[in-house]
C-alpha cells in the first residue's frame, strides 16, 4: 500500500511586498535582489495566520480530492512559525474544516518540514494505519524576520500549501532524509527573536547536499536523473535550484520555479509549487516525480513519487 495524491491547495496572502517597496524599507535593490536570488515579490500576512492560510489550502485539496473532511484520519502539518504553540495548527484546521475523526499534530523540521511530513503521512498509509492523509505546509516567517536585516527579510514570504493523499495498491514512494545537527547554529531563531542566518553556508550546504541526496534516492531505485520528469525543490533561491540541475546535467526546463512571486515560503514552498504545477495540468497520471528539501536542522532529503 502506497499513498497517492489526488488533491492539492494552496493560498497566499493577496498582500505583495516587491523588492521596490522593499528597498525603501531597508537597504537593499531590486537589481541586487534578483541577480542574487531571483525573488521579485513576496506575499505577506495582514489579517491572517498560520491556520488560516493552512485551513484554505486544506479546503481546496479537499474540494480537488472529492472528498469530505471526515474521511481524513490524519493531518500532519508542517510549520515553525504557529502563531499559537498549543493548541497544535492541524488541531485548529481540523476544527475549522470539520475532520472530526482526524488525529492531528504538528512537525517542524524548518524548510524540509514537508517533505518529512510527506514521508510520515507515507508511513502510516504502508502501515495500513491510516487511508486518508491531509499534509500541509504552512508559514507566516515575515513574523520571525527582522525588516532592518538585509540579508534574511529580502527572502522569505508568507503562504500555505496542502495534499491529500489516500491509500492506493500501487504506486511509488521512496525517500531518503538526513538531519545534522553539529551544523545547527547557521540558521536559528530564538523564542520571540528574529531568524539568524549564514546565508553563505547555508547556499553551500544545499547545493552540495541536494543533489548527493537526490542521486542516493535514484540509485536506492536504480533510476537515472533523465528519467525523472519533474524535481520539485524547496524554493529558496534560483541560484540553488540551477545549481542542482547543472550538478545533475538535468535541463532546467524539469526544475519548476516560482520562487519569483513568493519568495522562500519554507515548508510551505513545495506544497505551493505543486499545486501551481498541478493547476496548471502539468502533472499527468504516471508521472516520476523527486521532490526535495533542506534547510534549518540542518536537515535535507529527497521523496520519489508517482504521479
Ligand atoms: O530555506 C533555506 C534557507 N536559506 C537559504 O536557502 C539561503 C541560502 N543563501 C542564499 O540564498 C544567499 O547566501 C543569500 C541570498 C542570502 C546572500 O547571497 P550571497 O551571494 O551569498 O551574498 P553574500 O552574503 O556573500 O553578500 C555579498 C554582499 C555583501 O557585501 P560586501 O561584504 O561584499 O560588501 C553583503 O553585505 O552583498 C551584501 N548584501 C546585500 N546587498 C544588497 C547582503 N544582502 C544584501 C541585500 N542587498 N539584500
Amino acid at each position: 500500500m502506497n499513498g497517492h495524491i489526488c488533491g492539492t491547495g494552496a493560498y497566499a496572502p493577496k498582500n505583495i511586498l516587491d523588492n521596490q517597496k522593499l528597498s525603501q524599507i531597508v537597504d537593499t535593490s531590486d537589481a541586487w535582489i534578483q541577480e542574487r536570488t531571483g525573488i521579485v515579490s513576496r506575499h505577506l500576512v495582514l489579517e491572517e495566520d498560520t491556520v488560516t492560510m493552512a485551513t484554505q489550502a486544506a479546503k481546496k485539496a479537499i474540494e480537488m480530492a472529492g472528498i469530505s473532511a471526515e474521511e481524513i484520519d490524519l493531518i500532519v502539518l508542517a510549520t515553525c512559525s504557529a502563531k499559537r504553540l498549543l493548541p497544535c495548527s492541524a488541531c485548529e484546521v481540523q476544527k475549522e474544516i470539520g475532520a472530526i475523526h482526524a488525529t492531528c499534530f504538528d512537525l517542524n523540521a524548518a524548510c524540509t518540514g514537508f517533505l518529512y511530513a510527506y514521508n510520515t503521512a507515507q508511513a502510516y498509509l504502508q502501515s495500513n494505519l491510516y487511508k486518508t492523509i491531509l499534509v500541509i505546509g504552512a508559514e507566516t516567517l515575515s513574523r520571525q524576520v527582522d525588516y532592518k536585516d538585509r540579508s534574511t527579510c529580502i527572502l522569505f514570504g508568507d503562504g500555505a500549501g496542502a495534499v491529500l493523499v489516500k491509500a492506493k495498491e500501487q504506486g511509488m514512494f521512496s525517500m531518503i532524509s538526513h538531519s545534522e545537527g553539529e551544523k545547527g547554529e547557521v540558521l536559528t531563531c530564538e523564542q520571540g527573536d528574529y531568524i539568524k542566518m549564514n546565508g553563505q553556508e547555508v547556499f553551500k550546504f544545499a547545493v552540495r547536499n541536494v543533489p548527493n541526496v537526490i542521486l542516493e534516492v535514484l540509485q536506492k531505485n536504480k533510476m537515472k536523473p533523465d528519467e525523472i520528469d519533474y524535481f520539485i525543490l524547496h524554493q529558496a533561491n534560483k541560484r540553488i535550484v540551477e545549481a542542482v540541475a547543472k550538478r545533475l546535467q538535468v535541463d532546467i526546463g524539469k526544475f519548476p520555479m516560482n520562487v519569483k512571486d513568493y519568495g522562500n515560503t519554507s515548508s510551505a514552498s513545495i506544497p505551493i509549487l505543486l499545486d501551481e504545477w498541478n493547476r496548471k495540468k502539468k502533472l499527468k497520471p504516471g508521472m516520476k516525480i523527486i521532490m526535495a528539501g533542506f534547510g534549518a536542522g540542518l536537515s535535507w532529503g529527497a521523496t520519489l513519487i508517482e504521479w
